[in-house]
């Protein structure tokens, strides 16, 4: 589409013009009624510009779509794009956290929240999502993505981007969306931010590409180039990556931008010179350069000196402009600029009533011995935490557009549903951390918990003090905000230790204690696991945190969110997953017992504390009567599966019913479990409900040492259960 007025634009364009189309830079300050005398102006008047990012409100966007409109030559409109993550304005759990809902039809509808804000600020690009795998909680940037399971990660990556672009992106209410970070950034070594990446290609394709084409499969218009290497090639320079895989291959046809300043950051890899390393990503498939400038200053040069073609460089500028049509800003470069939009859909009751629900829907219950939880609404509570009343930690890492001292902390949302049913008494009880520097570190971005002027032995006794007039006490603990996210890799994956000092002293009272956990990535808990009786993990539940959180405390909404990534017991088992290979020397044992010459450690057994896909509810479901339509399956026909399940507790609840295959020969090695279907149901107390799931022989295919992807005749083994660990099993033949 559009080819005919993409290629007539081209025709009236300058070399100057072309390239300025290939160029995003970050916005900088441009202050409202000032944009004309912004660093950026005189860029865009010039036709220097393709695009910009970081700039947010109908007015500013208005102002400098104005100037592309009147003032440069072509009157070509900007793209504008923002790191619109886990809603704008309102503000969704982190990625991570929306994952656990298991929920897609919730998930999309979020992306179509935060698309609706967006376009009602003057946003028509987005950033997300991010789909990137990842096995290591080391790495910060686990938070932004859906955890560790390519075919989970898979059906959010497609959630996500219906949402964002719905059907029709001339409407004004959807935007383009950004698949990203092409590819393997999940995958640094150590955990490292930006460190290296290296792996076989077998693992590539059948772990973690499969999130990545399940976006392009559904139309994603762009994709962002991941920071790290590729097979020694830096992903922004990588010919096979961006070329031959993802538009020979897979078949994409949308637009590739770089990641910020990723073009320069090539000399830093080591790959060549400022000229070289930008006419390496062009001709590599890179379309548009976010922020390097790389572009803009060497492309017109190596196009003289031969380094780069005009083919080149004009199927970047048609891809950025087909884009440009296809949201049909030629026709209405001012359609996201409406000034009367803002009030009337951003950050509204409902918006706001809807990531509530959200937020509960994400929540995971990580302990609840003898039934503590849910709480009731009376006698005397005290909350206790430096994270139970904190309004700017709320919303979590890459909330650009949350006005974040208006989300709700703990305490408030604990008053609001309470009333007055019950006492609340607050402490902070610690700091975030004994060591300030790493407490600054965690806190960037003006999300600080302001540090206490207090001594640590005076919050903790003040914290004592009201532990000691209550009948439980709720403990708000874990990471701050900017403890995970970019560039917050960790090497102490625990609750730092001034918060468990505080802990301990609490369990010390003798007082039953609630464990609100607050985190962007898996932690080990095994010490917490041990002594607290309630854990309620809540990771950063966005803007109506306090209210959600509370919700859930008091059983107005029971919880069913499960882990999409492993929770280690000792940070040396990562990177730990579920779908681990068996090796040729598993364990004879299911206890976890140490064997000599067997692959495990003499310090730690292979299990995780918490394994993919746990969570517990209020009430307790009972898995039975597990069958398969046919004890085979041809390779035209599918298979059926069902189970019943039976909710044998006394709340009302919501169950993920997972189902697991094992292929149990192969060509090559396959995994001990994947995940090849789930499904979140509502069973009431004391009813049964049969889930049943279709397997065909495509849902049983796989990347194999040719990279052919094919499934293999022979013996399969389904699980299905509550969590990885499912029991229920019986087995079945794939023939011809
Ligand atoms: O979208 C982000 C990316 O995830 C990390 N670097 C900066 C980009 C734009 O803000």
């Amino acid at each position: 589409p559009f080819e005919k007025q993409v290629d007539s634009l081209l025709n009236l364009m300058t070399i100057e013009e072309k390239i300025g189309q290939l160029n995003l830079p970050s916005a900088g300050d441009i202050t409202t009624g000032q944009a004309k005398s912004s660093n950026i102006a005189k860029k865009i008047e010039e036709g220097k510009v393709g695009g910009l990012f970081n700039i947010k409100s109908v007015a500013k966007i208005k102002e400098v779509q104005k100037i592309a409109i009147e003032k440069s030559r072509l009157k070509i409109p900007l793209l504008f794009g923002m790191d619109v993550i886990h809603g704008y304005e309102t503000t969704f759990p982190i990625p991570l956290g929306l994952s656990s809902s298991w929920d897609m039809e919730l998930i999309k509808k979020t992306a179509q929240m935060a698309a609706q804000e967006a376009t009602a600020d003057g946003i028509n690009w987005t950033f997300s999502p991010m789909v990137d795998i990842s096995r290591d909680p080391r790495w910060g940037r686990v938070s932004e993505g859906s955890g560790e399971d390519p075919y989970l990660g898979s059906e959010i990556a497609k959630a996500m981007v219906h949402g964002y672009q719905g059907d029709d992106l001339t409407k004004n209410n959807t935007m383009l969306a950004c698949v990203k970070h092409f590819a393997l950034y999940g995958a640094p070594e150590a955990g490292r931010d930006y460190n290296t990446v290296d792996m076989s290609k077998i693992r590539m394709y059948n772990e973690y590409l499969p999130p990545y084409k399940a976006a392009i499969d559904a139309g994603v218009e762009s994709v962002m180039v991941a920071f790290n290497e590729i097979d020694g090639v830096p992903a922004t320079g990588n010919k096979w990556l961006l070329t031959d895989l993802l538009r020979t291959d897979w078949g994409f046809n949308g637009f590739v931008v770089t990641d910020y300043t990723a073009i320069e950051e090539m000399m830093y890899h080591g790959v060549g010179n400022f000229e070289e390393v930008s006419a390496q990503a062009l001709t590599a498939g890179v379309d548009m350069d976010m922020v390097s400038d790389g572009f803009l200053n060497t492309l017109k040069k190596s196009l003289d000196e031969g380094r780069i073609s005009i083919d080149a460089i004009d199927a970047a500028v048609k891809r950025i402009l087909t884009a440009k049509f296809k949201l049909g800003l030629f026709d209405d470069p001012y359609k996201y600029c409406d000034e009367t939009r803002p009030a009337k859909e951003i950050f509204t009751k409902e918006n706001k009533a809807f990531a509530r629900k959200v937020a509960t829907e994400s929540m995971v219950l990580l302990k609840n011995d003898n039934q503590l939880l849910p709480l009731k609404k009376s006698g005397t509570i005290a909350l206790i935490g430096p994270l139970a009343n904190t309004a700017v930690n709320m919303a979590g890492t890459w909330s650009v557009a949350t006005k974040q001292d208006l989300s709700n902390p703990l305490l408030e949302g604990l008053k609001t549903v309470i009333g007055d049913l019950a006492t609340i008494h607050y402490a902070k009880g610690s700091n975030l951390d004994y060591d300030l520097e790493l407490e600054k570190r965690a806190t960037m971005f003006g999300k600080e918990i302001p540090r206490d002027g207090r001594t640590d032995k005076q919050l903790l006794d003040e914290a004592l003090a009201i532990a000691s007039k209550s009948d439980v006490i709720i403990a708000a603990l874990g990471e701050s905000a900017e403890f995970s996210g970019e560039c917050s890799s960790r090497t102490n994956i625990e609750i730092p230790q001034v918060q468990k000092d505080l802990l301990n002293a609490l369990l010390k009272t003798g007082k039953p204690v609630v464990l609100v956990l607050f985190t962007g990535r898996p932690l080990v808990l095994v010490e917490e696991n041990e002594k607290v009786p309630a854990v309620l993990n809540v990771w950063f539940p966005g803007s109506e945190a306090g209210l959600a959180i509370s919700d859930v405390l008091f059983g107005d909404v029971n919880p069913s969110g499960k882990l999409t990534a492993t929770f280690p017991r000792s940070l040396g088992q990562v990177p730990i997953f579920y779908n681990y290979k068996n090796t040729g020397r598993p364990l004879g044992n299911s206890e976890g017992k140490f064997e000599k010459f067997k692959s495990n450690y003499i310090d730690e057994r292979n299990e995780p504390l918490y394994p993919f896909g746990y969570g517990l509810s209020y009430t307790t479901f009972n898995y039975s009567n597990l069958k398969l339509s046919s004890n085979q399956l041809n390779s035209s026909g599918n298979i059926e599966i069902s189970v019943d399940v039976t909710n044998t507790g006394n709340f009302d609840g919501k169950e993920v019913v997972q189902l697991y295959v094992r292929d149990l020969v192969g060509s090559v090695t396959r995994p001990v479990k994947e995940l090849k279907g789930f499904q979140k149901i509502a069973i009431k107390k004391g009813e049964t409900k049969t889930v049943t799931f279709k397997l065909t022989e495509n849902d049983l295919k796989f990347y194999n040492s040719n990279l052919d992807f094919t499934a293999e005749l022979g013996m399969f083994q389904v699980f299905v259960g509550t969590n990885s660990n499912a029991t229920l099993s019986s087995q079945f033949e794939l023939i011809k």
